[in-house]
Order: structure tokens, then C-alpha cells, then sequence
């Protein structure tokens, strides 16, 4: 029997790109579900492996909600965090279920279609610029960063980047117990678009859920949750980049028969995450799974990531590989939880990586992927740089 101070503690590794840290690997070799000790010292469950990830995902006892929000079990100290947890699980769940609805028919098929013609458009312009300047170039600073961050301004409608930007990457100065949404600047600056956008209607995503009959301060948290999208985006991007880079095959596989972008982004996608971070859950009742007793009140971390990474579904899953087919990654989540952006992030990573490829196909990472520097901030972070030259 392990006892609570020889569990191990999340967040005490460097971040690791495409591959899992040799703690990871650890716990998930010692189970599907493990105890352990979160960053900011309380104990939790922490599920690493697909089939048991699933299950949870799937498993409606698991949700944003604790009876004792100011006493839970806590993953982070993050207000962030927090103001997502409410007091009463049916009321996070019919929460959980509206703001999908409003949300998800802003990502249909033949919204991506209209978009699509303009992020390539960015996409290409960025690498305009980069091949005017010439060599070196830092290709998250340049690329994945300017691109993902003008799709979604052109997406909330936003025209102020400047301050937006400075918004959605300022740390937060609120305390972690404030959960008042109107303490931040970022949800009062999204309150004031709203407003904006309902005497001046644009053809943007901000502007038809004001016509939702929802009240601003609604609209403003459901742009926010989109807005933070940004805070993984350009991240993934990036790693798909360095991939590229580092697997000189299979980036060859995808310049010869483009019609390999979209499984290539699947592989990116599950293997692109830059820091060590979970999505904290709360069960709502006493859950039996995989041979532990998970009590109603308890912290589960789902770990998308390392569940990427299980070799009990993922054939040599540190292998990049374009083709790997089928490619049931949970990086975007899964049933209820699923990813309500993934259609945009998936326009977006393939017309990237197309301009990327057309225009600069034999492009060299000055370091290897292994020493790119990362921001090890749990709920910020993730590539630094990427420094190439061609
Ligand atoms: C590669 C990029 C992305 C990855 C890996 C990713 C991953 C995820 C994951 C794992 C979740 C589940 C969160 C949870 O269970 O609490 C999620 C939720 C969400 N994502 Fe993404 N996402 C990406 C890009 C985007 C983009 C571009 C948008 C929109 C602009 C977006 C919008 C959302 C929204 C609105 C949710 C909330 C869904 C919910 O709570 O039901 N995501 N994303």
C-alpha cells in the first residue's frame, strides 16, 4: 500500500515535446488510474490510459462540479480553474450542455468552408513576410502564433488585437479563491464587445450569440472559453512544425501526396501537446473503475496526452508516423467533452503546414526538437521559439 507522501507529485518535471516524460511513462505503466499529489499539494486520481479515459469521459458522474467548491481538491490555484467548477453537478451539466449548443454550430462543416479560403490566405501572407525577410526565422513567433491569433479575431470578430492579445497571455493578478468572472479584464473587455457587436452586427461568431437572447456577461464567458483556445493553438502548431523537421520522411510523404495534411494532423495533434497539464473533474458519486474506488468529492485528472501515448492502442505511439490509421487519439477529448473548435483547428493546422511546405519545403530546425525551449507554465505555457533557417 502506497501512502500518501510517497505518491508521485504532478508538475516537478522540465515539459517534454512529442514523447511522454519518464514519469508519465511511470505511472502509466504502474496503472490505469494512479493516486497522486497535484502542484499545489492535495491528492487525486490521474487517468493515463485510453480505455479507462474514455470510460470517464463518457461517464456523467465525472463532471465541473463539487458540493464544497471553496474546500475541493485542487489541481491548480487558478481562478481560471475554479470559476469553471459550480456547487451543484445538475446545474453544471445543463450549463455544460447549453453552452455547447450555442457554441458548436459556429464550427459546422460549411462554416470551415467559408473560412477556410481566408486562413490560407494568412497563412500564406505570413510566409510571404518570412521569405522576404530571408533566413533565420523563428516559425512560432511568425507563423503559428500571428496565423492562429488573426483566425480567431477574424472569428469573435475582434478588430482590437493589441489589447485583446495582451488580455488573453497576461497572467492573472485575481486570487484563486475570486471566481467572479467581472473581476477580470479580459471578460470585461469581451462584455464591451458584445455590447459592440449588438448595435453594430458584424458576420462574426460574438455577434450571433448575441442574437441568442443571452445577456452579455453570457456571451462574454462563452467567447472567453473560445478565446482560450489561443492558450493551446499555436503551441500544437508549433510542435507539428518541429515534427515536420525532425522526420525528414515523412515530411517528404506529405509534400508528395498532400492529401496526407489531414491524417498528418491527426498525428500532430496527438502527439502535440507542450506542457504538463490536466482538465480537473470531480466525481459526483462513488465510482468503481479499473480496480480503484474513486469517492463522490474526489479529484480526477484526465490526461489526454499520455492516453495518446498508450501503447495498448497506439502501435510504436513515439513513432511519427502521417499515415497511422485508424488514429483514435483523445487529444481533442471525447463525447460530451469533445473539443467544440477541432473542425478550426484541423482548417487551420492543414493550411499551415501547406504554406509552410509549398513555400519553404526544405526548411531546417536550427535545434533539435528534443532541446526547443519551452514555457513550463501549466496553464500558459508551451514553445518558446522555434528557430529555422533553409
Ligand atoms: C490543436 C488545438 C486544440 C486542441 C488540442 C484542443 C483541445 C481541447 C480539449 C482537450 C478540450 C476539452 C476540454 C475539457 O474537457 O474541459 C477542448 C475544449 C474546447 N475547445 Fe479545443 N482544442 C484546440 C483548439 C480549439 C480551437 C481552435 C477552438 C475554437 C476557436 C477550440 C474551442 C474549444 C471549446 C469551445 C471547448 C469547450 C468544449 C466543452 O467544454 O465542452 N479549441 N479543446
Amino acid at each position: 500500500m502506497t501512502t500518501s507522501e510517497e505518491l508521485p507529485v504532478l508538475g516537478t518535471e522540465s515539459p517534454v515535446i512529442a514523447c511522454l516524460s519518464a514519469q508519465m511513462r511511470a505511472i502509466q505503466a504502474g496503472g490505469a488510474i494512479r493516486r497522486v499529489r497535484t502542484p499545489v499539494g492535495d491528492e487525486g486520481w490521474l487517468v493515463t490510459r485510453h480505455a479507462e479515459l474514455k470510460q470517464l469521459l463518457l461517464d456523467e458522474r465525472v463532471g465541473k462540479s463539487h458540493p464544497d467548491p471553496a474546500n475541493m481538491p485542487k489541481y491548480l490555484d487558478s481562478p481560471l480553474i475554479s470559476m469553471t467548477v459550480s456547487s451543484d453537478h445538475e446545474t453544471a451539466r445543463k450549463n455544460h450542455a447549453r453552452m455547447r449548443k450555442l457554441l458548436t454550430p459556429h464550427f459546422s462543416a460549411k462554416r470551415m468552408a467559408a473560412l477556410r479560403p481566408k486562413i490560407a490566405e494568412r497563412a500564406n501572407a505570413a510566409m510571404d513576410q518570412i521569405l522576404e525577410q530571408g533566413p533565420p526565422a523563428d516559425l512560432h513567433a511568425q507563423l503559428s502564433v500571428p496565423v492562429s491569433f488573426q483566425v480567431l479575431c477574424d472569428l469573435l470578430g475582434i478588430t482590437e488585437h493589441d489589447t485583446f492579445m495582451s488580455l488573453l497571455t497576461a497572467p492573472t493578478t485575481v486570487g484563486a479563491s475570486d471566481t467572479d468572472p467581472a473581476k477580470f479584464p479580459l471578460f470585461t473587455f469581451l462584455a464591451e464587445l458584445s455590447a459592440h457587436k449588438r448595435a453594430h452586427p458584424g458576420p462574426d461568431l460574438t455577434t450571433t450569440l448575441t442574437q441568442a437572447g443571452i445577456t452579455d456577461p453570457e456571451v462574454a464567458s462563452l467567447v472567453a472559453v473560445t478565446a482560450f483556445s489561443y492558450l493551446v493553438t499555436p503551441h500544437n502548431i508549433s510542435v507539428g512544425i518541429a515534427l515536420f523537421a525532425s522526420n525528414p520522411g515523412q515530411r517528404e510523404m506529405v509534400i508528395k501526396d498532400p492529401s496526407l495534411l489531414a491524417s498528418a494532423v491527426e498525428e500532430v495533434v496527438r502527439m502535440g501537446k507542450t506542457t504538463e497539464s490536466f482538465l480537473p473533474r470531480y466525481a459526483s458519486e462513488d465510482i468503481e473503475i479499473a480496480d480503484v474506488s474513486i469517492k463522490s468529492g474526489e479529484l480526477v485528472m484526465c490526461d489526454h496526452y499520455s492516453s495518446g501515448f498508450d501503447d495498448r492502442v497506439f502501435e510504436n505511439p513515439d513513432k511519427f508516423d502521417v499515415t497511422r490509421s485508424p488514429n483514435p487519439h483523445p487529444a481533442f477529448s471525447h463525447g460530451n467533452w469533445y473539443c467544440v473548435g477541432a473542425p478550426l483547428a484541423r482548417v487551420e493546422m492543414i493550411e499551415i503546414y501547406s504554406a509552410l511546405l509549398t513555400q519553404l519545403p526544405d526548411f531546417q530546425l536550427q535545434i533539435p526538437i528534443s532541446e526547443l525551449r519551452i514555457n513550463n507554465d501549466q496553464l500558459g505555457g508551451g514553445v518558446a521559439e522555434l528557430p529555422a533557417t533553409w
